[in-house]
C-alpha cells in the first residue's frame, strides 16, 4: 500500500474526517458522556458510602480527559474543521460549528476547572493511584471561582450535547445525510 493512501485515511482532508479524528471524537465523547453521569450523580444520587469512590473516579478519569482532550483539541486547531456539501442551511451550519467550537472549549474548561477547585482547596488528584497532578497552592478564593465556572460550564455542556446528538440525529434519519457515517470515517 501506498504510504500517501495510508496517510489519507488517517488524516483529515478538506471534505472529510480520518481515523485520528474520528477516534479521538468518539473516545472523548464517551469519557465526557460518562464524567456528566458521575459529576451529576455526586450532585443529586444518593450514594452512600459509594461517593468517595465514585468522586474519586471522577477526578482519575477526569484528568485522562485533561491530558487526552488537550491532544484532541491541538489535532483540530492545526487542521481545522472539514467542510461538507450537504443541503443544509447556511444558519444550521454556522450553528453547528459555533456548538462544536463551544464543545471543544468545553473539553479543556470542565477537567481543567474540576483540577483547579480540587487543588485550590488542598486536596491531591491522584489519577488512578498511579501519579498526581501538580500541587497549586490552597486559595479558598481560587477553589469557589473554579467550583462556579465547573458547574455553570457542566450545565452549559449538557444543552450543547444535547443540541449536538439532535442535530446530528436529524440530520441523519429525517434528512437522510450521513452524518455519523462521516464520524465513522467513512464518507465524505
Ligand atoms: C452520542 C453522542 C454524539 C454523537 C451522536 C455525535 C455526533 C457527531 C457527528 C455526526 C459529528 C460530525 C458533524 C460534521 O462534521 O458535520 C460530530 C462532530 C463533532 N462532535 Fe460529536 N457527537 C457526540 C458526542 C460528542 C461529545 C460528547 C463531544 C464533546 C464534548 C462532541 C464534540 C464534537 C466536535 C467538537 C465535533 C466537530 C469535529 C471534531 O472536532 O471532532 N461530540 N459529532
Ligand atoms: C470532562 C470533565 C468533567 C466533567 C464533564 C465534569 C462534570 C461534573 C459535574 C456535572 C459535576 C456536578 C455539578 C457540580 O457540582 O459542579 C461535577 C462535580 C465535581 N467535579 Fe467534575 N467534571 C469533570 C472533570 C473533573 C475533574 C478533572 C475534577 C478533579 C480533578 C473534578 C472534580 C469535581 C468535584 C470535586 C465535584 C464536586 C463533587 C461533590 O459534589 O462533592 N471534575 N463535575
Amino acid at each position: 500500500m501506498q504510504l500517501n493512501s495510508l496517510n489519507s485515511k488517517y488524516q483529515d482532508n478538506q471534505t472529510s474526517y480520518g481515523y485520528i479524528s474520528v477516534i479521538n471524537h468518539w473516545l472523548i465523547a464517551a469519557l465526557v458522556i460518562l464524567m456528566l453521569i458521575l459529576g451529576l450523580s455526586l450532585e443529586f444520587a444518593d450514594l452512600g458510602s459509594l461517593k468517595r469512590n465514585v468522586l474519586s473516579l471522577h477526578k482519575s478519569l477526569g484528568a485522562l480527559v485533561l491530558i487526552f482532550g488537550a491532544w484532541r483539541v491541538l489535532w483540530r486547531l492545526f487542521n481545522g474543521f472539514p467542510s461538507h456539501n450537504f443541503a443544509i442551511k447556511p444558519w444550521q451550519k454556522g450553528a453547528a460549528k459555533f456548538t462544536h467550537i463551544l464543545l471543544l472549549l468545553s473539553i479543556i474548561i470542565m477537567p481543567f476547572s474540576g483540577y483547579i477547585m480540587t487543588e485550590a482547596a488542598g486536596r491531591p488528584v491522584n489519577v488512578f493511584m498511579l501519579f498526581s497532578l501538580p500541587p497549586i497552592p490552597d486559595s479558598r478564593s481560587l477553589k469557589e471561582a473554579a467550583q462556579l465556572v465547573h458547574t455553570l460550564c457542566a450545565y452549559t455542556l449538557c444543552g450543547l450535547l444535547l443540541a449536538h446528538v439532535m442535530g446530528a440525529l436529524v440530520h441523519q434519519f429525517k434528512d437522510k445525510l450521513p452524518m455519523l457515517q462521516r464520524m465513522l470515517g467513512k464518507t465524505n
